[in-house]
């Protein structure tokens, strides 16, 4: 068992935003119920169309994504998604995404009136968007802001889920734990480009992305590592989980739980091969790795 805020968790292994979509598709392939958490693609007030493509781009050990936040809202989410997400017995964290402290404020009230909806993970890191996201998760005074606003709003656990492009993360953990988060989930992906040298233009039809992958696993193992001695909550492992070993080795740098997000485009049933990796690992280390 394993305590993130309060969610209980049968074992360590959470999917990453944005890279499981609502689960339908996943469904047909594994049970969910084998996963320790489900969390959302972010969800905003108002539908998004999100950015020009080409959106995807695969660089050596990993990838580059410009989204842009795309959804339908949160209308269409309570409507159209959760009904099926319901349906199981995984708890379900709703990753929010807001312009503003005002919006997430809104979207935490209203998630906060579905049973189902177990956790909030406060997307204020993503890349791609030219208001909010990682405008907000760079700077600890609007971190502290807006986390704090929607823990006013809502009784459910409040996860901030930090961007990896700040000099200083434990200062950025500290302020998000001050507000009130009960866990931080790190890292999302780092700003970065790749140019087509026969077009001599950026690959991506937004300029910058969010690079992921084993690519960025070390820097996110040094993140997780300080930040989890900088604060008290439970700390998300993220950033280029493909293996079970993968998972242990972000355990060992201090985080509690885990997610995979990149591996997902690569198998479709990569957190269960992650679980089955840590299972493994602590048969044969029984004393490093105490997950009881
Ligand atoms: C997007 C959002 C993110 O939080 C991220 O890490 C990468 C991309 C997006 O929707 O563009």
């Amino acid at each position: 068992m394993v305590d993130i805020a309060g969610i209980i968790m049968k074992n360590p292994v959470m999917v990453a935003s944005g890279t499981f979509g609502f689960g339908k598709e996943y469904a047909e392939y594994f049970d969910l119920n084998k996963l320790g958490a489900i969390i959302t693609k972010s969800i905003t007030m108002k539908p998004r169309e999100g950015n020009p493509a080409p959106r995807i781009v695969e660089t050596p050990a990993g990838m580059l994504n410009s989204i842009g936040l795309q959804n339908e809202g949160i209308d269409y989410f309570i409507k159209n998604h959760l009904p099926f997400l319901a349906k199981y017995e995984t708890p379900l964290i709703v990753n929010i995404a807001g312009e503003s402290p005002e919006e997430c404020v809104e979207l935490a009230t209203i998630l906060s009136r579905e049973s189902s909806v177990k956790g909030i993970e406060v997307n204020i890191s993503c890349p791609n968007v030219k208001k909010g996201g990682m405008a907000f998760g760079i700077d600890a005074m609007l971190t502290e802001e807006i986390i704090s606003s929607v823990k006013k709003a809502t009784k459910l656990p409040v996860i901030a889920k930090l961007s990896p492009n700040v000099t200083d993360i434990s200062s950025i953990a500290k302020a998000a734990v001050n507000a009130g988060a009960g866990a931080i989930s790190l890292v999302n992906t780092f700003l970065a480009m790749a140019i087509d040298l026969e077009t001599g233009k950026s690959r991506l039809g937004s300029l910058t992305g969010g690079l992921s992958g084993p690519a960025i696993k070390p820097i996110a193992i040094r993140m997780v590592y300080e930040v989890s001695r900088a604060v008290k909550v439970p700390v998300i492992g993220i950033g280029g989980i493909m293996t079970g070993e993968d998972a242990v080795e972000f355990m060992l740098a201090g985080a509690t739980a885990v997610q995979v997000g990149t591996a997902n485009f690569v198998n479709v049933d990569a957190p269960l091969r992650v679980i089955k990796g840590i299972e493994e690992y602590v048969s044969r280390h029984p004393r490093t790795l105490n997950l009881s």
